[in-house]
């Protein structure tokens, strides 16, 4: 895909290093082996080093020895992470006890590292379900400042190319916040306009989605969307954001024109912000399944380091491609 290969170009030229919790499991160290090899990223295994040695040997993988192997259950920094858990933590009724369990599970230590500034980014979830890679990260790397809340786009290739830009749309959020309030919701748009620009590499015309276009209905849901859109407008006046309007209203020129004469981003929506995660995270696996769309990410924004979750079913191009994404958010180009 041309645009992950531009994106790890962009990493190449800024090396982050990445750190994959999940060191182990096969592949990942496939993946590690191809992003050691193509460049784009420094890596670090979390693992049984003597696991690890066997998986190369195993399965060829030459480049695999350029990783980083940091072992969960004993390492030269363990001390230095407990202290920082406890620091981060102790407020929360963390003890030192439960900090020293806690820093073996690799999904900690990584965002540990990430805090302590030995890694620049984390790509997790070919074993682990979304919560338990949210949950550390939340506690430890917390949110950008000026941001509450983290979520989640989808970039949507389209087959059809007559959506969006040359059929590349934004949809968010489809994975982390369950029922973001009014400015909650102005904070996704906005984040998720960022990323659009950024990561999909086009600009944003955000459309705010609800059952309702421009008033058409009355009911506190719609009240929330309307709420969010003027915050956001407010937030980040520069950018194209519109609402509420329903989904034809969005993505269908003449369905746009009909129901929102004046809207700017009627018709026209290549980023759509849906209300729920109820709403988003159904849609896009309908369009994903249903038009043959393909659907890159969850790309996690307004993280203060990025980490990114993968799908349990993923593929070993699936976790470099999200790698190029982490690596590319980490060099700040997002
Ligand atoms: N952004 C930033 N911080 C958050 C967010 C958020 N969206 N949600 C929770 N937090 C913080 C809390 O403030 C809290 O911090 P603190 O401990 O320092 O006070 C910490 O995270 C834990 O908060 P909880 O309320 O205990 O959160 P919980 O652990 O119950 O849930 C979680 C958070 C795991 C992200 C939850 O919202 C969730 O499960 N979301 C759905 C994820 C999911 O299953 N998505 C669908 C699958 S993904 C896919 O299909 C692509």
């Amino acid at each position: 895909m041309e645009f992950i290969n531009q994106l790890k170009a962009k990493a190449k030229a800024n090396k982050k290093t990445i750190v994959l919790p999940e060191g182990e499991e096969e592949r990942t160290l496939k993946a590690a082996d191809i992003i050691i090899g193509e460049g784009f990223a420094n890596i670090i295994l979390i693992g049984n080093p003597e696991v690890i040695a066997e998986s190369k040997a195993k399965y060829g993988l030459g480049n695999i020895e350029k990783a980083t192997v940091v072992n969960p259950l004993s390492n030269d920094k363990k001390e230095d992470y407990i202290n920082l858990l406890l620091e981060l933590r102790r407020s929360k009724g963390l003890t030192e006890e439960k900090a020293a369990t806690l820093v073996e599970d690799p999904l900690y230590l990584a965002t540990l590292m990430i805090k302590n500034g030995d890694a620049d980014g984390e790509v997790a979830g070919a074993l682990n379900a979304t919560g338990d890679v949210l949950r550390p990260a939340f506690q430890i790397v917390k949110t950008l400042p000026g941001i509450s809340v983290v979520s989640g786009a989808f970039i949507m290739i389209m087959k059809d190319k007559e959506f969006g830009d040359n059929g590349m749309m934004v949809f968010a959020d489809c994975a982390v916040h369950p029922n973001p309030t009014a400015s909650e919701l102005a904070e996704i748009a906005v984040t998720t306009g960022k990323t659009t620009k950024s990561i999909a590499g086009i600009e944003p015309r955000i459309a705010m989605l609800s059952f309702s276009t421009k008033g058409s209905a009355k009911h506190e849901m719609v009240d929330k969307v309307r709420e969010a859109t003027e915050l956001a407008q407010k937030m980040a006046p520069e950018m194209k954001i519109d609402g509420e309007m329903q989904a034809d209203a969005a993505i269908i020129p003449a369905i746009g024109k009909s129901k929102a004469p004046d809207s700017e981003i009627a018709g026209k929506a290549n980023v759509l912000v849906f209300p729920t995660l109820e709403t988003g995270n159904i849609s896009y696996k309908l369009v994903q399944r249903m038009a043959g769309a393909e659907a890159i990410g969850p790309v996690l924004q307004g993280m203060a380091a990025p980490i990114n979750d993968l799908s349990r079913g993923c593929s070993v191009s699936d976790i470099v491609n999200l790698v190029a994404i982490t690596a590319t958010q980490a060099a700040g180009l997002v």
